[in-house]
């Protein structure tokens, strides 16, 4: 927390007595008119910047130490003297109305252009209400809800001078060592496509000041590093590029983001930073994207490293030659480009293309004709942490809670007198329930497990132990103090899982699994016959196959944000029935990963009697993950019958109609995610075994069947080939239609 003190109020204070010099440009200018079209004010602007202005455009820097190293941190004062003198476009990390209000002012009143400045910031769950994690929030297939979440964090944000978040992560990943799965919407591309353009128009919505500009990133394939290894190298085929990587970027484009950030990693050799591929051919040329890009931290520079760029200068020329614009803290841009455009290195077209993007989004906001729209503290005390925002994040909770698994129903515990041990150093712990991205979230005012559970059941029915440590040991005494209060209750809550702490960015591990200490508490609660319910906290699926042999019923509580243990509490005792089917495969061991529903067949795929030998196989564990892509239960449930198809046989351009019987054959009301997939047996490219393509959240009574279709078209049945183009061929598919990507009913369909 101390890191994000921010220093720049006081500096900015401090600098307000500095003589200025420069000259006023005249208040009458084309650009300054705000009843001219955009276009125009940005060619007026354009032609009165001098190369060095045109370069402080394209330089970002941090207003503190937040979210990577300050290599080139020269000092608060020397940062506000780069505002005045036009070397700034852009802040990351200046907090709150009146700070960003501060360091505008001078950028406006001192610099010779009174550009304004674009305020950004990692707005990845939350602003002040802090809502689940992506990944989690992804698990409710509830799209309307998603932008609704992320509308309440772009109020929040926009409330508090931020003009622009670093979100949505659109990287598809499969691989649960990396620690930033928790940013994106798991290892489905097209479901990961829907969720990313949902955040993309809950954060822009109309532009308007109640709203933020969304980033896509990290383009691209930035999930695919390699194992699991943040800032690692990246190797994809373009036919993995564009059929497995790309969508989620594509749909979030075309939904109408602002802006789109390179990624740190590489492709077919190159850092993305660099590449004209993705930048320029895939991104500016193939989608058509009109609005601007960004480095990560440092990526510009970050190409010297990896070997790609002789120095900075060069690392300069080689993104602006990509068509890459600005520059996250290397300061590469606004050190070289004046000397890479003399020596003809980059062009002024090139240079213009840049800046001019990142004008055009200034104007499109109305910062030019506003600078302060966004710098209001009484919006901003009126808008953040209202108890609105807080209902609306305890919903999105509850919706991102999986039930994995619930023998003999010992869930839900509608007993309002029962007896409950709750264990488990996490369920009392508020520094262990978020992640590293909680921008302005407060660890103080978010709701533990324990205090969700004893507001529900009362606190003199409710005790605690610890169990194991913080930094997940134990010894006899903790798990004696766990035994000795699981024998005087009814029911025993243990949470386990892993630190909030371990989540995000530079968070992978070797061994994503529970704890050696909390398996062996499990065990010791397990002995003492009485139900045994984990709660498992952790931004990231873990392997669970210790738990699912101990626990008689596993909820995967995620990082569910400010109402994390409100939103528990409600599932544990059924106020809410659980909703949510996990967007990432669970795996059964470490060396699995990456497992994924949507994998290819092999030339030898898995025999399922087990028998025989040379298939695809591990010869020690099974092949299937634990709990697959899209799974999850609810406290009824829901039976799937007739799924039939209006026709067995169709042409291209023709829609075909699938139908699906499902019922709750439960005893309380319940909602099901029920999803379509399709197969392609033979193609110019494989196809996965399975690839989701359609999904409905239907609301079913007890006793209650609803018949659900759903429409067969081309683009369903189509891929990408290497250029990115969908084709669609003739020959056998199948259509599935079940409640998790394992379960489920088919029938075949062939395209002439
Ligand atoms: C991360 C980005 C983030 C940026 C700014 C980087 O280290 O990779 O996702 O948006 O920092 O904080």
């Amino acid at each position: 927390m101390l890191l994000r003190k921010f220093y720049l109020l006081l500096t900015a204070g401090l600098l307000t007595g500095f003589a200025y010099s420069q000259k006023k440009q005249d208040g009458s200018a084309m650009y300054k008119n705000a009843a001219l079209p955009v276009e125009t004010r940005v060619k007026d602007l354009l032609k009165r910047m001098t190369v060095e202005e045109k370069a402080g455009q394209l330089n970002q820097l941090t207003g503190g130490a937040f979210t990577g190293p300050a290599l080139n941190d020269a000092g608060q004062q020397a940062k506000m003297q780069m505002v005045r003198d036009g070397k700034v476009g852009s802040m990351l990390n200046v907090i709150g109305a009146t700070e960003t209000k501060a360091i505008q002012t001078i950028a406006i009143e001192d610099s010779r252009l009174g550009i304004p400045l674009l305020f950004g910031y990692d707005v990845i769950h939350g602003y002040k209400t802090i809502f689940p994690i992506p990944l989690a929030e992804a698990c409710s297939w509830n799209l309307n809800n998603i932008e609704k979440n992320t509308g309440v964090a772009a109020r929040e944000a926009a409330s508090a001078g931020i003009h622009w978040t670093f979100a949505p992560m659109c990287d598809v990943g499969n691989d649960i060592r990396w620690g930033r799965v928790m940013e994106g919407a798991g290892e489905d591309p097209w479901y990961a496509g829907l969720v990313s353009a949902a955040r993309v128009k809950g954060f822009q919505g109309n532009l308007d000041e109640q709203h933020v500009l969304a980033c896509v990133k990290h383009f691209a394939a930035y999930g695919a590093v390699e194992a699991g290894r943040e800032y690692n190298y990246t190797d994809v085929s373009r036919v993995a590029l564009w059929n497995k990587y790309l969508p989620p970027y594509e749909a979030a484009v075309k939904a109408g983001a602002a802006s789109v950030m390179n990624g740190f990693n590489t492709f077919e050799g190159v850092p993305v930073s660099g590449s004209h591929y993705l930048v320029t051919d895939v991104l500016k040329k193939k989608w058509g994207f009109t609005g601007f890009l960004v480095s990560d931290w440092a990526s510009f520079g970050e190409m010297i490293t990896w070997g790609y760029a002789a120095d900075a200068a060069d690392a300069a020329a080689k993104a602006l030659q990509a068509g890459s614009m600005m520059d996250m803290e290397a300061r590469v841009m606004i050190a070289h480009l004046p000397e890479l455009l003399k020596q003809g290195k980059v062009t002024v077209h090139q240079l213009d293309e840049a800046v001019g993007r990142i004008l055009e989004a200034k104007f499109k906001l109305g910062l030019f004709d506003n600078p302060y729209k966004y710098c209001d503290v009484n919006r901003e005390k009126a808008t953040l942490f209202t108890a609105a925002n807080r209902q609306q994040a305890l919903q999105a909770a509850q919706e991102a809670v999986v039930l994995l698994k619930n023998n003999n129903k010992v869930l839900p515990i509608s007993n309002k007198s029962a007896r409950i041990a709750v264990v488990g150093h996490y369920a009392d712990s508020k520094e262990d329930l978020f992640d590293f991205w909680i921008a302005q979230g407060e660890f103080k005012s978010a709701v533990t497990l324990l205090e969700g559970v004893r507001k529900v059941w009362g606190a003199e029915q409710v005790s605690f132990a610890a169990g194991y440590r913080a930094d997940a040991t134990t010894d006899d005494k903790l798990i004696a103090e766990a035994i000795a209060n699981a024998a005087k209750s009814d029911v025993v809550l243990v949470n386990i899982g892993l630190s909030g702490k371990m989540a995000g960015e530079d968070r992978s591990l070797a061994n994503p699994v529970v704890p050696e200490a909390q398996v062996q508490l499990l065990k010791a609660l397990k002995a003492t016959g009485k139900p045994v319910i984990a709660v498992v906290s952790a931004g990231r699926p873990l392997v669970l196959t210790a738990v699912e042999e101990l626990a008689d019923a596993i909820v995967y509580g995620w990082i569910l944000g400010t109402e994390s243990g409100n939103a528990l509490a409600n599932i544990l005792s059924g106020v809410a029935n659980p909703t949510g089917k996990t967007v990432m495969s669970f795996p059964y061991a470490v060396g699995q990963i990456p497992v994924y529903y949507n994998h290819f067949n092999t030339g030898r795929p898995v025999q399922t009697d087990g028998q025989g030998n040379w298939y695809s196989r591990y010869r020690d564990i099974p092949r299937e993950p634990l709990y697959p892509f899209g799974f999850g239960l609810s406290y009824t449930s829901f039976q799937y019958s007739n799924l039939q198809l209006s026709s067995a046989l169709t042409d291209k351009g023709k829609v075909v109609t699938a139908t699906v019987t499902v019922s709750n054959t439960g005893d309380r009301e319940g909602e099901e995610v029920v999803q379509w997939y399709i197969r392609d047996y033979a193609a110019a490219v494989i196809r996965p075994v399975k690839e989701l393509k359609g999904f409905e959240k239907v609301s079913l009574k007890p006793g209650e069947s609803k018949q659900i279709s759903w429409k067969v078209d081309d683009k369903v049945l189509s891929f990408y080939d290497a250029s990115g183009n969908l084709v669609l061929e003739s020959g056998k598919f199948t259509v599935y239609a079940g409640g998790n990507s394992r379960d489920v009913l088919e029938a075949s369909l062939e395209v002439r």
